[in-house]
């Protein structure tokens, strides 16, 4: 497995298949590209089929064992169910979707070597859901979570990002996953980076408050060092990249974008050539160095910078 200066081995990647979206969600990083808005057509900009199976035999080759498939909305895409299908033996599948498709379409992704499954579910409250999506689909969600259990997905997250609009539901979708066996529950703090808006973000500490004083049993998850809390027989994961210091000192993936550049850190946009104008061995050699060269974001080796940004701490470089 490669290892950037940081220590940091990379045993994963996430690959956003377009930036499309069906949704309009108020608080959309966009993968770290910024607006997503835009007509659910196929763009052309897009990477194609087999550049991104290429991309995945590569990194397979670098002992990568992971993938996330994201978007904007990934079930746009209608080669999706191939992609996976052509995914690198040994490598665990993922999607991260806002779940309208999954009705009618969870078994095929299950049937082409899908493994697991995160829903964006912010409420479940449909006026609220509205509110924050800019969509009428509460009901499609829901049924695309149920077709997703049913067919067979594990686990099957919903992910909740905290911030001023949702806050107060966390927790009904608390006791929520508590009810439903194989569902779980990704609190996200709210990334203003990139979405804008930082005056709707909310101290996730009092999240984890909250959660210390109700947990059965709390674990560490490696994987950006995130924390589970089990709740009434339910599972809640927090995902907090800015308040926690070790959250990017334990991030080990790289990300690729829609258009197919490679990149070393979701808030960062490397300059180099997109993934269908690259050789097999191209790609090889960017991936080294794009891994030489990743940086963590925020936290523990980052120091603020003076200006309300962060830089690296060179005492942490190569150690
Ligand atoms: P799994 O839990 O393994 O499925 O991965 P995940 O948490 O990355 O899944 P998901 O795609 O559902 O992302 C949940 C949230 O984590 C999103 O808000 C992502 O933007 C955020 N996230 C994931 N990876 C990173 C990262 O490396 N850096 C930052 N800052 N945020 C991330
Ligand atoms: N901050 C935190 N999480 C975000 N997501 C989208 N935008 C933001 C943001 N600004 C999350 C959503 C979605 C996942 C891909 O990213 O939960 O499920
Ligand atoms: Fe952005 Fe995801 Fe919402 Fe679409 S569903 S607008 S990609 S957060």
């Amino acid at each position: 497995m490669l290892v950037d200066g940081f220590g940091r081995e990379v045993s994963g990647v996430r690959v956003s298949l377009t930036d499309r979206c069906n949704f309009d969600c108020v608080y959309c990083h966009n993968e770290g590209l910024g607006d997503t808005r835009g007509p659910m057509e196929p763009a052309d900009n897009e990477m194609g089929t087999d550049d991104v199976v290429r991309f995945l035999e590569v990194v397979r080759e670098f002992g990568v064992e992971k993938v996330k498939f994201t978007g904007g909305e990934p079930m746009l895409r209608q080669d999706l169910a191939e992609i996976i299908r052509r995914t690198p033996d040994g490598m665990e599948t993922s999607l991260t979707t806002n779940g309208t498709f999954l009705p009618g379409r969870a078994e095929e992704l299950r049937a082409a070597g899908l493994d697991r499954v995160n829903v964006s579910q912010d409420a479940l409250d449909r006026e609220a859901f509205a509110e924050i999506t800019k969509a009428g689909a509460y009901d499609k969600v829901l049924e695309g979570v149920e077709a997703a259990l049913d067919a067979g997905l594990d686990p099957v997250k919903l992910n909740m990002v905290v911030f001023d609009g949702t806050a107060e539901f966390i927790p009904e979708m608390v006791e929520h996953v508590g009810d439903n066996s194989g569902l779980r529950l990704q609190l996200i703090e709210y990334m203003p980076e990139i979405a804008g808006h930082p005056e709707w973000a909310i101290d996730i500490a009092r999240v984890h408050e909250w959660l210390d004083e109700r947990a059965d049993r709390i674990e560490h998850r490696e994987m950006h060092d995130r924390r589970r809390y089990w709740v009434d027989g339910g599972m809640v994961e927090i995902v907090d990249p800015v308040e926690n210091e070790t959250f990017c000192a334990n991030c080990h993936r790289v990300r690729v974008t829609h258009e197919g550049y490679l990149k070393g850190c979701l808030n960062r946009n490397d300059d180099l050539r997109p993934m269908g104008e690259m050789s097999r061995d191209e790609i090889r050699t960017t991936f080294r160095e794009v891994v030489d060269n990743r940086v963590p974001y925020y936290g523990e080796y980052m120091i603020r910078d003076g200006d309300g940004g962060w830089e690296v701490n060179e005492e942490y470089v190569g150690a």
